[in-house]
């Protein structure tokens, strides 16, 4: 048990032996802080005392809840699976999914409309509905575009107001209905009336304590309740009520002007925006994004959105009592006490980590009941602390509530709505731990260990992101997976420890704690994880986004891929791999678990020669892939 010290066993109550196996913090281990000696990292660990002083460990025991064989890195075009697996398109951005709507044509010089009954472009975050045993729903994020796709001149003239409207139009939310074949496939029912899509300029409502306020009313809508649409919808969660999150990342990029300087203040600023962003062009042909002219316009996103999948009329609803932050995705689990728990992370060098809790309890006899608990409820974000020479240690949320915590009017904070739209500046005023770019959370389905990507953090060390705690690295190239437990097993406590579950590092060129933890080797290695999630057994999928040139530090990685990890013996196993110059991201696995649909988000992107899915000479197309065993059975098993 001596892996396990710092935990008081008073604390954790709800864990078993089985449990306290998985703390064993596999990953960190000494082996690596020895490696090399004093070479390339001795002034990193002469300053760094945790690095000198961690538990050695053994490696990890092989998974006996893994039972497929890993798949090589690779630079290839394609998408690989495992012996024994198949992998195929399912829908590739630009198909059709709305009744009338044309096929992809892959010139660039569809029109908006065509484009806004096609599926968007970027495939993200993805949650399957079942409607029945052979039909579903799939809720598919669309984060961005390549607008050296999206448009015939690639983006490098100005837009016209059409190409404004198509740009708009590809990103959102896609909804569509799929169905099982005799032969067990999924494919994709252009014909259903579930399907929908949901883009930029789709009405909304806003709900919750910023609903309303000063700082959402526009020109257009001086109820400050009525926003249009939604943005860099990134990740994603679901609820046990049947409806679907879509988080709203960067949407700073969006808002612009004409005019070169805007004035904002710094709680704006904060968030990125600035008149200079002009990439996307929106303002040019659409007003509200001119920030010299709608400064209140950006209040209204930064949010998650709550989308009834079954319901194609249904106005998506933004959840103000979440907080406004660039938001990965939401992961959501029902407490022991009945109260709704959402984990939150806000991507972004040295932003934090959330949670929130309903005000009301989740009632699982009547599902219509539960439809608002995401209304209402108390903002906490994360401060870490470590024990003495270790990685890991304790923690504890912090309420963001105004009134408390020096959330208060003489600190800038009016009232809840602005602790809400300011949320980082409101994490800042309580004293909350700068992350490496929180981004995915995912929630262990025993309810009792939560895990979150860090993705990577070149500014760690600088002014204001101290080495230290969950951020142990300067310079952090590779991103690590944290991971925590609550007190008592209970979300709504306060309390909280945790430990690194794995340092993605690359063992083969570096050396101390840039080689990674122990369950880090040149088989298996990665860097940038930022899609997780947990499949129904506890098998715990990771996705990456990171650096896929092949060389220096990322030597020997290949390209952005989807490992599984066994959470108990901390083996990692890499599943899959991607094709040239994309990003993996989303995930979802069908209720049997013999189906695992998986995002490949901008193949080719900045016109890297990719030609995925097509092959040939085609044009690269982010695309979600189907992936199921040729035997059958149950994915990763
Ligand atoms: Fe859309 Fe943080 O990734
Ligand atoms: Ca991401
Ligand atoms: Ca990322």
């Amino acid at each position: 048990m001596n892996q396990i010290e710092h935990f008081d066993p008073e604390d954790h109550p709800e864990l078993e032996q089985t449990d306290f196996d998985r703390m064993t913090a596999k990953g960190i281990s000494r082996r690596n802080f020895l490696r090399g000696g004093a070479a390339a990292m001795g002034l990193f660990l002469a300053a760094n005392p945790l690095a000198q002083a961690v538990a050695a460990v053994t490696r990890p025991e092989p998974s006996k809840l893994m039972g497929f064989k890993a798949v090589p890195a690779s630079t290839a075009d394609t998408f690989v699976v495992p012996e024994g697996y198949v992998a195929k398109p399912l829908i590739s951005w630009g198909d059709p999914i709305l009744k009338g709507a044309p096929a992809f044509d892959a010139s660039g010089t569809q029109n908006a409309a065509a484009q806004a009954g096609q599926f968007g472009d970027n495939t993200d975050g993805m949650s399957f509905f079942p409607l029945d045993e052979d039909r579903a729903l799939l809720a598919v994020n669309n984060e961005y575009i390549n607008p050296e796709y999206l448009f015939a001149h690639q983006g490098k003239q100005d837009l016209t107001a059409d190409e404004v409207k198509k740009s708009q139009a590809a990103h959102g939310v896609s909804i569509f209905e799929i169905r099982r074949n005799a032969k067990g496939e999924w494919q994709v029912n252009r014909d259903s009336d579930h399907n929908r899509r949901i883009t930029a300029y789709t009405p909304m409502e806003l709900t919750g304590p910023a609903a309303g306020h000063a700082l959402m009313k526009t020109a257009a809508d001086p109820s400050g309740r009525k926003p249009l649409g939604t943005f860099n919808n990134c990740a994603n969660g679901e609820t046990p009520w049947g409806t679907y999150l879509t988080c709203e990342e960067n949407f700073h990029k969006y808002f612009a002007s004409a005019q070169d300087d805007v004035a904002l203040p710094a709680r704006d600023t904060r968030y990125g925006l600035k008149a200079g962003n002009r990439d996307y062009q929106w303002y040019r042909h659409d007003e509200r994004f001119d920030l010299a002219k709608h400064p209140n316009e950006p209040h209204r996103f930064g949010w998650v959105v709550e989308i009834d999948p079954m319901d194609p009329t249904a106005t998506p609803k933004k959840r103000t009592a979440l907080g406004r932050f660039k938001h990965e995705n939401a992961a959501l689990t029902i407490d022991p006490s009945g109260h709704v728990v959402v984990y939150l992370g806000d991507d972004e060098r040295g932003e934090h980590l959330y949670k929130f809790v309903s005000k009301a309890k989740y009632n699982p006899n009547n599902q219509q009941a539960n439809r608002d608990l995401l209304e209402e409820g108390t903002l906490y974000v994360a401060r870490f602390s470590a024990n003495d020479g270790e990685i890991k240690g304790q923690g504890e949320w912090i309420e963001l509530t105004h009134g408390k915590n020096g959330l208060t009017a003489e600190n800038g904070f009016a009232d809840q709505a602005e602790v809400l739209i300011f949320a980082r500046e409101a994490a800042t005023q309580v004293g909350a731990t700068t992350m490496d770019r929180p981004e995915w959370v995912a929630v262990h389905p025993d309810n009792k260990a939560v895990f979150c990507t860090l993705t990577n953090n070149k500014n760690r060390g600088k002014e204001g992101q101290p080495v230290g705690g969950p951020n142990p690295r300067a310079k952090n190239n590779y991103g690590q997976i944290v991971r925590w437990w609550p007190h008592q097993g209970n979300h709504v406590d306060s309390r909280f420890d945790w430990d690194l579950f794995a340092m993605a590092g690359n063992p083969t060129v570096a050396e101390g704690l840039y080689a990674g933890s122990d369950n880090i080797t040149a088989d298996n290695m990665f860097n940038s994880p930022d899609g997780l999630g947990f499949d129904a057994a506890g098998r715990l999928w990771i996705q990456t986004d990171g650096k896929y040139s092949n060389e220096g530090e990322f030597a020997g990685m290949g390209n952005n891929q989807m490992l599984c990890a066994d959470p108990q013996t901390g083996e990692i196993r890499r599943f899959a791999t991607g094709p040239i110059a994309c990003e993996i991201t989303g995930l979802a696995f069908s209720p049997d678990q013999r189906t695992v649909f998986i995002g490949v988000q901008h193949p080719g992107e900045e016109l890297a020669p990719s030609h995925f899915p097509g092959g040939g000479n085609s044009k690269p197309r982010s695309t979600i892939m189907v992936v199921q065993r040729e035997d059958g059975g149950v994915i990763g098993a």
